[in-house]
C-alpha cells in the first residue's frame, strides 16, 4: 500500500508525479516525531472513549515495537510511500490489524506533519543552546589565556588601536552569546501544539486537545484550527536565527583566514583542522574557515526561499508548505556542522603571541595615546591630533615606529614632550589605561570573564 487516499481514483498515479509528489525520501527523519505524536494522539483517544482501550493498547504498542525496528536497523524506511505519514501508518496496520486503520481518527496529515515539525524543531533548537554553550566555552578558555597578549585592533581593516586578544574574543563571546538567546527565545516561543486542528476545521470528535498539548510537552493547543496548520512562522524565526549565527561564524572565518596568511600569521590552525594543496607543497589552507563562509549562502538562501514560498499563500494548509522541509532540514545540518567544526578548530589553534604583538607595534596604533598625552598637558585635542599627525609622518620617512622615535625630535615639534611619552604610548599603557567596562585593560576584561563564566555556570 502506497498511498493513503485511493478511494475517490480511478486511475494509478502518474510515476513522475508520484516521484514529484512524494516527500518520504526526505521527511523520513521525522519518523520519531510522528511516532510520538501518535501515540500521545491515540492516548487521548482512548482517554476520550473515542477508541477501546484494547485499541488503544494495540496501536501504542504496535507504534513502540515501530519504533524499536526502525532505530535498530530491522525496518527500513523505504519503498513506495508516499511520506513518513502513510509509512508508518501501513506498517503498523501490518502489524496490528484492523485497529491501525483507527489510528488517524480525528486527525489530518496537515494537522500531523505541523505536529511533526515543530517536535523536530524543538529538539534542533535544543541541541543549537548545547554547541553554542561548548562553543562560547572554548572562547572563554582563549579569553582567560590571553588577556596580556596584545595585538592590533582594526578599523577599516587598518590598525587602529592596540587591543589584546581576549579582548577581541570577547566581542565574538557576545556574539554567540546573543545566537545562544536566540534560540532559548524561540523554544520558549513554541508553546502551542498544532495536533487537533484537523485539516484546518477541527473535527466533530470530542478531542481533549490540552489532554494531547500537555502529553508532547506544549503548554496548550494552537487558538485557531486554520492558523494551527499553516503556520511557519517557527521555521522563518528558526532560519533567520540560524543566518545570524552563519553570518557570526562567516565573519569569524574571514578573520581566521587573514590571520592564517603568510601576511599576517597570527594564527596557527591545527593540522588536523587544515588542508593541503595538490600541486604546492608548501600550502596549509584554512578550507574549513573558508567552507564554513561559503556555506552562509546556502542558510540565508533557505530563508529567502520559505520567506518566498509562504508569501503568495492563501490561508490554510497547501501543498507548496512541504518545501519548508528540505530547507529546513538543509540550514540545520549545515549550520550545526559548521558550528561543530569551528569549535573544534578554536579549540585546537595556535595563537602566535609574539606577531600579533610585532604587529601591534609597528602600526602605529599608539598614536591615540599620544595625541592623549598632549592634550593631558594641555594642548587643545586638534592641536595635539595635527602634532601627532606630523610625528607619525616622519617616523614613516623614517621607517620606525613612535616608540622608536628620539626624544629631541619630539621636542623639535613640541616643548611639551618630556621623557614620560614613552612610559605614556607604550602598549601596556594603551591597553591597561583603557580600563571602560568591556574596554581592553586587562582588570576590565577579567571582570568580563567573570561574567562569562558565570554564565555559561548557569546553564
Ligand atoms: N508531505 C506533506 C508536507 O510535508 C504532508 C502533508 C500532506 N497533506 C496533504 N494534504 N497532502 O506538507
Amino acid at each position: 500500500m502506497a498511498q493513503l487516499w485511493g478511494g475517490r481514483f480511478t486511475k494509478e498515479t502518474d510515476q513522475l508525479v508520484k516521484e514529484f509528489n512524494d516527500s518520504i525520501r526526505f521527511d523520513k527523519r521525522l519518523y520519531r516525531q510522528d511516532i510520538k505524536g501518535s501515540i500521545a494522539h491515540v492516548e487521548m483517544l482512548g482517554k476520550q472513549q473515542i477508541l477501546t482501550e484494547k485499541e488503544r493498547e494495540m496501536i501504542v504498542s504496535g507504534l513502540r515495537q515501530l519504533l524499536l525496528e526502525i532505530e535498530e536497523g530491522s525496518l527500513e524506511i523505504s519503498g513506495s510511500y508516499e511520506d513518513i505519514h502513510s509509512f508508518i501508518e501501513a506498517n503498523l496496520t501490518e502489524r496490528i490489524g484492523e485497529a491501525g486503520k483507527k489510528l488517524h481518527t480525528g486527525r489530518s496529515r496537515n494537522d500531523q506533519v505541523a505536529l511533526d515539525m515543530k517536535l523536530y524543531v524543538r529538539e534542533e533548537v535544543g541541541k543549537f543552546q548545547q554547541l553554542l554553550l561548548r562553543f562560547l566555552q572554548v572562547l572563554l578558555s582563549i579569553m582567560e589565556e590571553h588577556t596580556e597578549t596584545v595585538m592590533p585592533g582594526f578599523t577599516h581593516l587598518q590598525k587602529a588601536q592596540p587591543i589584546t586578544l581576549a579582548h577581541h574574543m570577547g566581542a565574538y563571546f557576545e556574539m554567540f552569546r546573543r545566537d545562544f538567546f536566540r534560540m532559548k527565545h524561540l523554544e520558549e516561543t513554541m508553546t502551542t501544539c498544532p495536533l487537533g486542528s484537523g485539516a484546518l476545521a477541527g473535527t466533530t470528535y470530542p478531542l481533549d486537545r490540552m489532554y494531547t498539548a500537555r502529553l508532547l510537552g506544549f503548554q496548550e493547543p494552537s487558538g485557531n484550527s486554520i492558523d494551527g496548520v499553516s503556520d511557519r512562522d517557527y521555521l522563518l524565526e528558526l532560519l533567520s536565527d540560524l543566518s545570524v549565527l552563519m553570518m557570526h561564524l562567516s565573519r569569524f572565518s574571514e578573520e581566521i583566514i587573514l590571520w592564517n596568511s603568510n601576511e599576517y600569521q597570527f594564527v596557527e590552525i591545527d593540522d588536523a583542522y587544515s588542508t593541503g594543496s595538490s600541486i604546492m607543497p608548501q600550502k596549509k589552507n584554512p578550507d574549513i574557515a573558508e567552507l564554513v563562509r561559503g556555506k552562509c549562502g546556502r542558510v540565508y538562501g533557505a530563508l529567502q526561499s520559505l520567506l518566498t514560498t509562504m508569501k503568495g499563500l492563501p490561508l490554510a494548509y497547501n501543498k507548496d508548505m512541504q518545501e519548508d522541509k528540505e530547507q529546513v532540514f538543509d540550514a540545520i545540518d549545515t549550520t550545526r556542522m559548521c558550528l561543530k567544526l569551528f569549535t573544534g578548530m578554536m579549540d585546537t589553534i595556535r595563537f602566535r603571541k609574539e606577531k600579533m604583538e610585532e604587529s601591534a607595534r609597528h602600526g602605529f596604533t599608539n598614536a591615540t595615546d599620544a595625541a592623549d598625552y598632549l592634550v593631558n598637558k594641555g594642548v587643545p585635542f586638534r592641536d595635539a591630533h595635527g602634532i601627532i599627525g606630523a610625528l607619525v609622518l616622519l617616523c614613516v620617512e623614517k621607517g620606525i615606529s613612535l616608540d622608536q622615535l628620539e626624544l629631541s625630535e619630539y621636542q623639535k615639534i613640541s616643548s611639551v614632550f618630556a621623557e614620560d611619552i614613552y612610559e605614556a604610548i607604550s602598549m601596556d599603557t594603551c591597553i591597561n589605561k583603557r580600563l571602560t567596562t568591556g574596554g581592553p585593560a586587562k582588570e576590565a576584561m577579567e571582570e568580563s570573564i567573570k561574567n562569562y563564566a558565570a554564565f555559561i555556570g548557569t546553564y
